[in-house]
């Protein structure tokens, strides 16, 4: 009888034991919300060889997601379709559908992190476009692929894996939007693509990556600069902004086309620290004294746009501080859907904290 008891005890203990583990892990267990919008990642080629001859923008989020082993190991993962284009082709309804489900994602508490899969070629614009106006405090990670899902080394699966684990990893929350590729983790306003074809083709110029994906976990190594901007509302219609190009003899022509286009904005894309061509100077300045607002950012790919020539400054132009030319345009619309004063518009720039990288 002693014996029976004891026993049953020890099975009693047992089960409870098991249950116990099982619902502390189905607890504890973070949920990813993947959302596939496209790009090479979702790309097909004819034949596992080819890897420039793709659609992108094919395959759907399922497939992703069911052909990363162990991914379901990392977290409590589902899938949901945005929209699945070449990411050359990203719009502004695209953009505001997208920051709207995320904060709805978050606001209902659908997922503790989020994944965006997206194709690369604009990747760190849609990434600045979600930190300004969703700002999220819970993981909103990035990711996609150089090379097409039917590829022979397909480096999408790898990718993918990354991204769930850095969004559903504690510490990259309050991180604000983040990228991964290859192994590394950026932070959007810093990040942009520097390669072609490379899988190593995302980069931080101004910087280092925030942290790494290594085989025994998520690494930062330090934190992205703070931006001090309230979130701006994504379904506020954007005004157009264009961005020229420097170069050598500019003669201010493409400034002047620009305003015949209804630009209210010019991101001039200038030289060294955001240097013009006196040309194109007094086209801008021209543009400038009839509202259109100038902000000065670099070609080169690294370093900050600070005060330069007090002509600039005259004319009210204002710095980009270290935004690449198309992030200077995405915040210099959302600054414009808000105020149409170029003093306010720099303080907006500074305040997003990339003046002084
Ligand atoms: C795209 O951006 O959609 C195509 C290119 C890529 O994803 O690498």
């Amino acid at each position: 009888m002693v014996w029976k008891i004891l026993w049953l005890s020890v099975l009693a203990f047992a089960f409870a034991d098991c249950s116990h583990t099982r619902t502390v892990s189905a607890a504890s267990r973070p949920r990813v919300l993947v959302l596939a919008t496209g790009g090479t990642i979702a790309g097909s080629a004819p034949s596992p060889s080819d890897i420039t001859g793709y659609r992108a923008g094919v395959i759907g989020v399922d497939a992703l997601l069911s052909a990363v082993p162990g991914i379901e190991s990392m977290a409590d993962v589902k899938g949901e379709q945005l929209c699945n284009i070449d990411s050359k082709d990203m719009t502004d309804e695209i953009w505001r559908r997208l920051a709207a489900r995320v904060r709805e994602i978050f606001a209902k508490d659908e997922a503790d992190g989020v994944v965006v899969t997206h194709g690369t070629d604009t990747m760190e614009e849609t990434a600045f476009f979600l930190g300004l106006t969703v700002k999220p405090q819970k993981p909103v990670v990035l990711t996609g692929a150089m090379l097409p899902a039917t590829a022979k080394n397909a480096d999408g699966p790898r990718n993918l894996l990354d991204a769930v684990r850095v969004a559903a990893s504690p510490e990259a929350a309050g991180k604000g939007v983040l990228v991964v590729m290859h192994g590394e983790i950026h932070a959007a306003r810093e990040v942009t693509k520097i390669h072609t074809t490379r899988l190593d083709a995302f980069a931080s110029p101004s910087s280092d990556p925030l942290g790494r994906v290594e085989a025994d976990g998520v690494r930062f190594e330090r934190e992205p600069r703070p931006s001090a901007l309230s979130p701006f509302p994504p379904e506020a219609p954007l005004p157009r902004v264009d961005i020229l190009y420097g170069h050598a003899g500019d003669d201010g022509a493409l400034a002047e086309a620009a305003l015949r286009t209804g630009a209210k904005g010019i991101v001039y894309a200038g030289m060294g620290n955001g240097s013009i061509p006196e040309q194109a100077e007094a086209a801008l300045a021209q543009a400038a004294a009839s509202g259109t607002v100038i902000v000065r950012a670099s070609r080169s790919n690294a370093g900050a746009v600070v005060p330069a020539a007090s002509s600039y400054m005259a004319e009210g132009f204002i710095d980009g501080g270290a935004l690449q030319p198309q992030k200077a345009r995405i915040l210099l619309r959302l600054a414009l859907a808000r105020t149409a004063n170029a003093k306010e518009i720099q303080q907006i720039f500074n305040a997003d904290a990339s003046a002084s990288l």
